[in-house]
């Protein structure tokens, strides 16, 4: 399953999570501080790596040192410019990116957006992670990025997805659904496109293509912005009211206006009278708003509450970064 272009580069970025994360005890896989390893010492630590890579050299950079749950803009920004300068270059046949799982979904959903068609389209990034910290008595960073790696290198691989536990997701599919376990990642009702098996592709659905409405021309602005338009989400439940809504109308001296605001609906897009009564109003003072569901599978249906844009099957937190990128563009 190895590509043909041995001659070629692996580039493998570094941006945090417990992957590079240590405890003080080895039998901690909670209480340790995410983003402390550097992602050359890593690589270093996985053993096999020179065997997968066939004679691939192997290059790294370390873009950031976050916990992903502090993950931001100006981190989004740098990753995109460093995988886009690696991926243009005709030497390097793939970009890997270790992640802490919190907010891996949100940055692979950017990437897959903002990056160039032709690049992506061409070649992967592929993103990994660990739910165990490097300290661990038995850490499963290393064989994630022995797998990220395997799949960098695999003929026909391309687009932006995620390598956990042996499977691989589509970045338009890929949540992370369980607190805890190793195996931590779903595609939802999509299915992984693959699974790694002991370096080897067992590949299920085609690999995720980049189609023109996900801004691709746009990368230039995005990548300078400073002031990102806000978007926040809003859940839907069972006593809700629109005072959330209401409350984030108010601009207070010294914040961002609102300019647009998902909603975790409940179902297929339904809505509690009084949240639907606050959004109208938002949506009335020039506020966009999209209605995603808080069902972890299934799309919101686009015949319900048809005043309130739906968002095309994705969860809320890709839907938000979706409409920022949308507001900024216009
Ligand atoms: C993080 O997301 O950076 C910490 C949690 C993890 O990687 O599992």
């Amino acid at each position: 399953m190895v590509s043909d272009q041995n001659l070629k580069k692996i580039v493998v970025l570094g941006t945090g999570g417990t992957i590079a994360g240590t405890s003080s005890d080895a039998s901690d896989n909670i209480g340790y501080t995410a983003a402390q390893v550097g992602v050359a010492q890593l690589l270093a630590e996985v053993p096999g790596l020179t065997g997968v890579l066939a004679g691939h050299t192997l290059l790294s950079e370390q873009v950031a040192q976050v916990d992903s749950k502090d993950m931001g803009f100006v981190v989004w920004q740098a990753l995109a410019q460093r995988v886009r300068h690696h991926l243009s270059n005709a030497d390097v046949a793939a970009v890997v990116v270790t992640h802490g799982t919190d907010t891996l979904e949100e940055t692979a959903f950017f990437l897959q957006s903002v990056l160039p068609a032709a690049l992506i389209n061409a070649k992967p990034v592929v993103l990994t992670a660990a739910m165990r910290p490097a300290s661990s008595l038995s850490p499963d960073g290393p064989q994630n990025l022995l797998d990220a790696v395997a799949v960098a290198l695999a003929t026909g691989a391309h687009g932006v997805v995620a390598v956990c536990s042996g499977t691989v997701h589509s970045a338009l599919d890929v949540q992370k659904s369980h607190t805890y376990r190793l195996d931590a990642f779903s595609s939802g009702d999509a299915g992984p496109v693959a699974y790694v098996e002991e370096g080897q592709l067992r590949l299920l659905r085609n690999w995720p293509i980049a189609h023109a409405e996900y801004l691709h021309e746009a990368i230039e602005k995005i990548l300078v912005t400073v002031d990102w338009p806000r978007v926040e989400i809003v859940m839907n439940y069972a006593g809700g009211s629109g005072a959330v809504v209401d409350a984030m109308l108010q601009t207070a001296p010294g914040t961002t206006a609102l300019r647009g605001v998902v909603v975790a609906a409940t179902g297929n897009g339904t809505l509690h009278v009084d949240l639907e009564a606050a959004l109208r109003r938002a949506q009335a003072q020039g506020v966009r708003v999209v209605r995603a569901s808080r069902c972890a599978n299934g799309r919101v249906l686009p015949t319900a509450v048809a005043e309130f844009a739906h968002s095309a099957g994705l969860s809320p937190v890709k839907a938000r970064i979706a409409l920022m990128l949308d507001l900024m563009l216009r």
